[in-house]
This record gives C-alpha cells, sequence and structure tokens, in this order.
C-alpha cells in the first residue's frame, strides 16, 4: 500500500515535470539537430545533416503551438506571438527546402537553407531576450 502511494507520487511528479519542460526538452533536442547539421555541412557528410533535420522538425513540432510558444514570452513581448510563432514555421519551412535541396544535390541551396534556420531561431529568442 505505502509503495503503490509512493508509486503514484513518483509518477505524478515525473509527469508534472515533463508537462512544464517541453519547451526545455524542445531545445536541447533542436540544439543537438542543429550541431548535427551544422557538422554535416562542414564535413561534407549528407546522412548527418539529414539525421539533424530530423531531430530538428521534432523538436520543433513540440514548441509550434501559439498557445504554448506565449506562455513563454515574457509579459511586456506576449503581442509579439505571432513574430515568434513564424519563426517556429520558418523553421519548418527550412527544414523541408534543406531536404529538397540535398535531394538536388543543390548543396549551396540547402546550406542557405541552414544558415536561415539559425536566423529563425534567434529570431525567437532575440524576441524573449529583449536582443
Ligand atoms: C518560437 C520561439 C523559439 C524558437 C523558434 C527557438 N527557440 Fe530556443 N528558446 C526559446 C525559449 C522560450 C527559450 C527559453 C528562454 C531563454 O533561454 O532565453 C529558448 C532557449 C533555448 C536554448 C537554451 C535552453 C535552456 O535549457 O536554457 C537553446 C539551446 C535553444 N533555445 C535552442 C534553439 C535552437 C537551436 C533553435 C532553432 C533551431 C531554437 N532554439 C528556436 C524559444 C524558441
Amino acid at each position: 500500500m505505502k509503495l503503490t502511494k509512493t508509486l503514484v507520487a513518483v509518477a505524478l511528479s515525473i509527469s508534472v515535470a515533463s508537462a512544464t519542460d517541453v519547451m526545455t526538452k524542445s531545445m536541447n533536442i533542436m540544439q543537438q539537430g542543429i550541431e548535427q547539421v551544422q557538422f554535416g555541412f562542414i564535413n561534407n557528410n549528407e546522412q548527418i545533416i539529414r539525421e539533424g533535420l530530423k531531430q530538428i522538425s521534432k523538436g520543433n513540432a513540440m514548441f509550434s503551438d501559439e498557445a504554448v510558444i506565449k506562455k513563454y514570452l515574457p509579459d511586456n513581448k506576449k503581442h509579439m506571438v505571432n513574430v515568434a510563432s513564424n519563426a517556429s514555421k520558418r523553421i519548418a519551412a527550412d527544414a523541408t527546402i534543406i531536404e529538397l535541396n540535398l535531394d538536388d544535390k543543390a548543396y549551396t541551396k540547402a546550406a542557405e537553407g541552414y544558415a536561415d534556420m539559425v536566423n529563425a531561431c534567434s529570431r525567437c529568442h532575440g524576441i524573449i531576450r529583449s536582443w
């Protein structure tokens, strides 16, 4: 009985922690992904770029809902939720653009898509951090 209660308490605290931590999780996944993509471009390794893009798309999907994004914007920046969520949409679009360019072996264009993606990260961070 005691053990059951403890287990329930542990399970509850885990689910609460993961609910509040969706942003941290999403950002960590995207961070790993963008490092992989950069590594792939610098080392001319298409496979690593593609794996990194998958990570980024996964992380970005976790932090793309306007209501979720708004929660993390400071009070004096809530009105900029559209701009912030456009940054997330831009990341999703860039992932597709990069993949299509890789399919076409248009590596310079693919690399431009990567640069645009990094700018989209900064666009949202800039709002949040009042850069
Ligand atoms: C729609 C908004 C938004 C976008 C787009 C975005 N981020 Fe973030 N990011 C945040 C918020 C909110 C924080 C937490 C506040 C802070 O660190 O200033 C954050 C923090 C981070 C952190 C620090 C995490 C931590 O635990 O402190 C990393 C790393 C990060 N982002 C990576 C990325 C990468 C890489 C991209 C682009 C692929 C990206 N982010 C795009 C909103 C965004």
